[in-house]
């Protein structure tokens, strides 16, 4: 092992479908390998209720199920790559999610000799995921993701991670928006799986099982991706 490979920050990628689990492993890995956690969609949303430039514009987008434009997203993970936190390393969680933002991201690393430790396909079947996200809700405190019957809190009503007792459901985990989400993954996201494989940094998982195991073969995967 070199000095440069030590020093380098690990920058992994969750790639994967609408309700794959990218954001309930993302957060597991975050605290297991001490590094921070990047959803687009998570940066968007707060962008949206900021009522900012970039959020007026991406509000109906999203709530349609579409993609937001490839320039908003780039230029919102840009702005948060630069963050002093990020120089631990950064699990990208919903980017990039097109052959732009792939090119884009693979341009943002090589200009801090950086480069893409691992990119990690989630594969699940599609009528898993609709199951997955109808049930889904998160902690209004914290963030924390649950599910109404795959992971429900230790204690009913009250977070495990920060004890807030509100929770709240995205506008956007509907069936008619989910089936656009999907769509939309299946025509513009998927095809990065080939991009990363020609990359020689692609690594397959299967994401139908339960949270713990999936969660242990991605810290097999992300331990050898970071030594
Ligand atoms: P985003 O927020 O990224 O949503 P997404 O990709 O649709 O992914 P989700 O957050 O829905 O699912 P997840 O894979 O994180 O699953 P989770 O862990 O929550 O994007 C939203 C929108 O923003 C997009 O539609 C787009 O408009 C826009 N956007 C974002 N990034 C963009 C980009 N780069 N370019 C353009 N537009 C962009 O799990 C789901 C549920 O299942 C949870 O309840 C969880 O508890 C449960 N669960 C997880 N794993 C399991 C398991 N193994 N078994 C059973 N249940 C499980």
């Amino acid at each position: 092992m070199d000095a440069a490979t030590t020093t380098t920050p690990a920058v992994l990628i969750l790639l994967g479908p609408p309700g794959a689990g990218k954001g309930t492993q993302a957060r597991m890995l975050e605290d297991t390998f001490g590094l921070v956690q990047l959803s687009t969609g998570d940066l968007l949303r707060a962008a949206v209720a900021a009522e900012t430039e970039a959020g007026l514009a991406a509000k109906a987008v999203m709530e349609a199920g579409d993609l937001v434009s490839d320039e908003i997203v780039i230029a919102i993970l840009r702005d948060r790559l630069d963050e002093p936190d990020c120089a631990k390393g950064v699990i990208l969680d919903g980017f990039p999610r097109t052959t732009v933002q792939a090119e884009a991201l693979d341009g943002l690393l090589s200009e801090n000799g950086q480069k893409i430790s691992a990119a990690i396909s989630l594969e699940v079947e599609d009528a898993e995921m609709v199951t997955r996200i109808s049930g889904r809700y998160t902690c209004a405190g914290c963030g924390e993701g649950f599910h109404d019957t795959f992971k429900v809190p230790a204690v009913e009503g009250k977070c495990d991670k920060c004890g807030h007792t509100e929770f709240k459901r995205r506008a956007d985990d509907n069936a008619e928006t989910v089936a656009s989400r999907l769509a939309a993954y299946h025509a513009q996201t998927a095809p990065l799986i080939t991009y990363y494989e020609s990359h020689g940094v692609l690594q397959r998982t299967n994401a139908m099982g339960k949270i713990e195991d999936i969660a242990n073969d991605l810290k097999n995967i992300v331990g050898h991706a970071m030594s």
